[in-house]
């Protein structure tokens, strides 16, 4: 008998697998009501009372380590299909994204590639600012309405901290770090403290272009200004110049566009006068480019900036602005 229970040790010390099927078959063939090792109980009742009490013991050892194999082997199988589960597929294609472009983005993009076939730069800079960068830096009189508390979020007075109003701020940075020539959009957030309404709302989105050359002239603006009205509105699209005021242009102009909607005829959303406003600009004030500790004698440049809310509401005809920033997925799916 004692020979019996060592071969069948020896064959569990032997057994692998990885299969349920085999462990289970396993489990059958030793330890089942009719498995070797219960035949060996039944067998053991018989022999001679003097060897019991040493054949119980590795008979009992024997029904142990048949036990122990096949929990060790059960979780082994556990184990591997844990991490088989884990597995990523990189061979799966990417094309099923759920959701799409919010309408900010998309016209975001649109105007970006426009400027990059230009040769423009995209730079980017803080939502929280100082008010050097946001104001003095570009030329606004220290007792400028749009510093007042109407108009600017501040964080925290002396030193004053804020929210950027316009992304002109990043183009301060851009001529502070950067030698001229210089040529880049600034896409981003920007704060007014305003109230919200259908047209207006206290967060909103801008692009800003700046371009800073030897000889650069308001002919160069209006040509850009052009090229990009005609690249994004449309072929037959034209624009005409207001003059205006900004602190950091001089001279400063609004910039109209032929209403794309009714090809300049009047509607209601160009409200019958046939041109809709896009964007401010002008030529940057020498007094901007010295704070940025650029040469104004000799360097010149442009400057442009425009809302994106306002032109994605034009393009796609949206009523309300404060649709654009409430993300009802009926409204995003439209896009
Ligand atoms: N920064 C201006 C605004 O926020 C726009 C602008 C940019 C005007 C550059 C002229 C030149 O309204």
């Amino acid at each position: 008998m004692k020979k019996k229970i060592f071969n069948l040790l020896g064959k569990i010390d032997k057994f692998k697998s990885d299969h349920k099927e085999e462990i289970e078959n396993f489990r059958i063939k030793f330890l089942s009501k009719k498995g070797h090792i219960t035949e060996l109980f039944d067998e053991f009742k018989k022999i001679p009372s003097e060897e019991k009490r040493e054949v119980g013991k590795i008979l009992n050892e024997l029904k142990n380590q048949a036990s122990a194999k096949i929990k060790f082997l059960k979780n082994n199988l556990k184990n591997k299909n844990v991490s088989e589960e884990k597995k990523i597929d990189l061979s799966l294609e990417s094309t099923n994204f759920f959701g799409s472009r919010h309408p900010v983005s998309i016209i975001q993009n649109e105007i970006l590639n426009i400027f990059n076939r230009l040769g423009f730069t995209v730079s980017d800079g803080p939502e929280i600012e100082d008010d050097w960068h946001v104001f003095s830096s570009l030329n606004f009189p220290k007792e400028h309405p749009a510093r007042d508390m109407q108009d600017t979020f501040f964080i925290e007075k002396n030193p004053d901290i804020l929210l950027r109003t316009h992304t002109s701020s990043v183009q301060s940075r851009m001529m502070e770090n950067n030698r001229p020539p210089i040529r880049t959009v600034s896409p981003g957030r920007v704060f007014r403290n305003e109230a919200i309404s259908a047209r207006s709302h206290c967060i909103f989105h801008q692009v800003e272009g700046l371009y800073i050359a030897e000889n650069v002239s308001f002919a160069d603006l209006k040509q850009t200004l052009l090229y990009f009205a005609k690249e994004f509105f449309g072929e037959k699209t034209e624009i005409r110049l207001r003059p205006s005021y900004f602190p950091f242009t001089e001279p400063s102009a609004e910039v109209d566009v032929t209403c794309s909607i009714c090809e300049g005829k009047g509607c209601n959303v160009c409200k019958y006068t046939g041109w809709l406003e896009i964007l401010g600009c002008g030529m940057v004030d020498p007094n901007v480019l010295e704070n940025c500790k650029i040469d104004s004698k000799k360097y010149t440049g442009f400057a442009f900036g425009m809302g994106i809310e306002r032109i994605a509401m034009t393009k796609y005809q949206i009523k309300d602005i404060r649709l654009l920033f409430e993300n009802d997925i009926r409204f995003l799916k439209q896009f």
